[in-house]
């Protein structure tokens, strides 16, 4: 018997699952059999008294799991943390833990109120005392291990739990001699898992499989070469025998029944100090500002949880409802995270929903130089679709060329600061780049209630197929602000598919262009090919687009009329000569509407107005969307998701396809502006067109 190790236990005298604070518990309240739970408790008791010195505390009435003797505190010498209950149930354990450790002579630290820590449950020494794995995500708060490292003096790593049933880290992780770790991995987050990892080598990791885990075989309790624990498999048994350690098998079905095994029924009470461990800094905490319809427009919810989701945590500081239907809230949250990595991560989350600095905590961005042309520093800042500002020498300045997945750059030409978004690829040496999180914003448009839902019945999709009229309503909107935006001397741009063609919608959308509704026309090789070539020849593909049968030998229309288009140098110059006379091709070129044909691998030919450059594609793209106001998406997903990239926010994109989760995806940009309209494009064209000329005469005459 090892003198030197001491447990501390609670005999369950008042023992019974009385309450529901874990799954385990739920269809088990008076369900556990008091004999056979002393009966199994004592055999743990004489096991471990076999090992070890066991100490017991007077159980107290009416605090039925005071028997988890691991959740009393945690404790490194003669220092505890006292624990601090999630759950009112348990709290009042908390008084009667405590004057037992003073009664022993411990120094105890209490936590603040409302800072839930469940001791020795959540928190795990390393066997070899270097340092300290403390739970969250379920019970103890992540912002409470910062005062356990503070207090005991010991680095902290914080690992974040996933699964409910594993709710306290000792039901999943237990760190055993020599180094070695027997766990649960599928109870953790991958960063979790991956700072596991990292600490611990893969031959001292014994990971194991659910079947075992919900056994509680993680719950053990060691002692030198010994692993005291409910129940183990045959596999585990042997794995754990082949490392050195003998599993002594002692079952506490009891006290599964209230979420608990061999480990929760103990507290170790000697755990050794290492002379040259000390505390670091593990956890990291910003404070940061929403303002807004925060709970209108359901913000705080998705604020909250994404901090959540991503590992963090957070506290509301303090939240000034807008009492009015019209007023703003404002809420100061405090975040924390158990990484600088975890924390950039929501923090960048966190701006695209308008989170910002409180005043008195304001930074300027950090800026970092460009020393390879055409790559950014590490951690650069990568750009979304919303306006954003960077603050420089304590100046915010306004990003120009807003788009997605670039990094913003900073140039100084005396006073003058411009900051723009800038591609990978184009970024030059010594140029400055936004790095890190601090000095970010985003200027989020308060939409009042009004407004969001106005948009929204503006917008549908998702829903599987569109009833007809849902499309016409849509369409009866789309149609206004066209005009509206015909009218003031606006801009549209539209990218279009070869489906587009096939449908039978070419001769709407040349009318549209005709009629001056497109000032750019995007897409790729194809468009423009069925479309001379229905044109040229009245096929698409092949296909007699007047009566919708394939024409013989018709597959080969389409190389004819690349070869015709090539003969004449390009579409325009075809256009010139007198051969290429109708649809949309040809009004573009009448119209003076620009066009960019991005080719791809499989284009035949292709035109010779089609940019096999991509990179050249891209950057004309991005010039003929400048300043648009509305883009309209009609069945090709490719370019329309490239065009989306470059689109900043505010920009209304209306996407058209048949297939649902095309037009999700493309609709999903987390902005109102969006609307799917899930149809036969060829039919939208039609009906676009026929409400457009309603707007125009009110008899509604076809000039088409
Ligand atoms: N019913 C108790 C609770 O939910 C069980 C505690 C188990 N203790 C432990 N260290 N895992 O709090």
């Amino acid at each position: 018997m090892s003198e030197s190790i001491r447990f501390l236990m609670c005999p369950p005298d008042h023992y019974d699952v009385d309450y529901v604070i874990n799954p385990w518990m739920e269809g088990n309240i008076h369900k556990s059999s008091r004999d056979r739970a002393v009966e199994q408790w004592q055999k743990l008791y004489y096991t471990l008294k076999d090992h070890a010195i066991v100490e017991l505390v007077e159980p107290a009435k009416g605090w039925p799991d005071m028997v988890f003797t691991a959740n009393a505190g945690l404790l490194l010498d003669k220092t505890v943390v006292l624990s601090r209950f999630m759950h009112p149930e348990r709290q009042g354990e908390e008084p009667h833990f405590k004057a037992w450790f003073e009664q022993q002579g411990y120094t105890v630290h209490e936590l603040p109120q409302d800072l839930p820590f469940e001791g020795a449950g959540d928190a795990l020494l390393d066997r070899e005392g270097r340092w300290l794995w403390a739970g969250y995500g379920f019970r103890s708060e992540l912002d409470s291990h910062p005062y356990i490292a503070k207090w005991l003096d010991i680095e902290v790593l914080s690992l974040r739990l996933i699964d409910n049933r594993f709710y306290h880290l000792d039901t999943c992780f237990c760190p055993l001699s020599g180094g070695y770790l027997l766990y649960y991995p599928g109870a953790f987050d991958a960063y979790s898992n991956h700072l596991i990892e990292g600490r611990v080598p893969a031959h001292k990791r014994i990971a194991i499989a659910e079947a075992d885990a919900v056994n509680f075989a993680c719950n053990s309790v060691n002692i030198n070469s010994v692993v005291v624990m409910n129940k183990a498999s045959k596999d585990l048994k042997q794995r754990m025998t082949e490392v050195g350690f003998q599993v002594i098998e002692t079952p506490l079905t009891e006290f599964l029944k209230a979420g608990g095994a061999a480990k929760c029924l103990t507290l170790r009470t000697t755990e050794p100090v290492l002379e040259d461990v000390h505390a670091n800094e593990p956890i990291e905490s910003r404070t940061i500002r929403m303002q807004g319809h925060l709970l209108d427009a359901g913000i705080m919810n998705r604020a909250l949880d994404l901090v959540v989701d991503n590992g963090g945590s957070f506290k509301v500081l303090n939240f000034d409802l807008g009492t009015e239907r019209q007023s703003t809230s404002c809420a100061d949250v405090k975040v924390s995270a158990p990484s600088h990595e975890v924390m950039e991560d929501i923090m960048s989350q966190l701006i695209d929903l308008g989170a910002v600095d409180r005043p008195q905590d304001e930074r300027d961005a950090l800026l970092e130089a460009v020393i390879q042309g055409g790559v950014a520093p590490d951690d650069f800042y990568v750009t979304t679709i919303y306006p954003t500002e960077v603050r420089i020498d304590g100046e915010w300045v306004r990003v120009q060329k807003q788009r997605m997945d670039g990094a913003i750059a900073i140039t100084r030409t005396g006073d003058n600061i411009i900051a723009q978004c800038k591609l990978l690829r184009d970024l030059e040496v010594a140029e400055e780049v936004v790095v890190g999180v601090e000095g970010i914003r985003t200027v989020r448009k308060q939409d009042s209630r009004e407004k969001r839902n106005k948009s929204q019945e503006f917008s549908f999709m998702g829903a599987g197929v569109s009833s007809e009229r849902r499309v016409e309503l849509v369409v009866e909107q789309i149609a206004w602000e066209l005009r509206q935006i015909r009218d003031r001397g606006g801009k549209v741009a539209v990218t279009a598919g070869p489906v587009v063609i096939h449908t039978g919608g070419s001769s709407h959308l040349s009318w549209l262009i005709r009629e001056g509704y497109v000032q750019a026309l995007l897409g790729g090789n194809a468009i423009a090919v069925h479309d001379i070539e229905q044109s040229l020849m009245g096929t698409s593909l092949g296909v007699d687009m007047s009566k919708g049968v394939p024409v013989q030998g018709g597959h080969r229309h389409h190389l004819k009329v690349i070869n015709a288009i090539r003969r004449h140098g390009n579409i325009a110059k075809a256009v010139e000569a007198g051969i290429l006379t109708k649809g949309v091709m040809y009004e573009c070129v009448q119209q003076n509407v620009p066009f960019c044909l991005a080719g791809s691998i499989r284009d035949d030919g292709p035109l010779p107005d089609t940019k096999m450059d991509l990179i050249d594609a891209q950057t004309e793209y991005s010039r003929l969307i400048e300043g648009t106001d509305m883009i309209l998406m009609l069945s090709t997903m490719l370019h329309s998701i490239g065009v989306g990239n470059m689109t900043p926010a505010g920009v209304k994109m209306v996407c058209v396809d048949i297939n649902p989760a095309v037009v999700t995806k493309l609709s999903d940009r987390g902005s109102v502006e969006s609307v799917g309209v899930v149809t036969d494009v060829g039919l939208f064209l039609s009906l676009l067109v026929r409400q457009l000329e309603k707007l125009t005469s009110p008899i509604g005459v076809t000039t088409i």
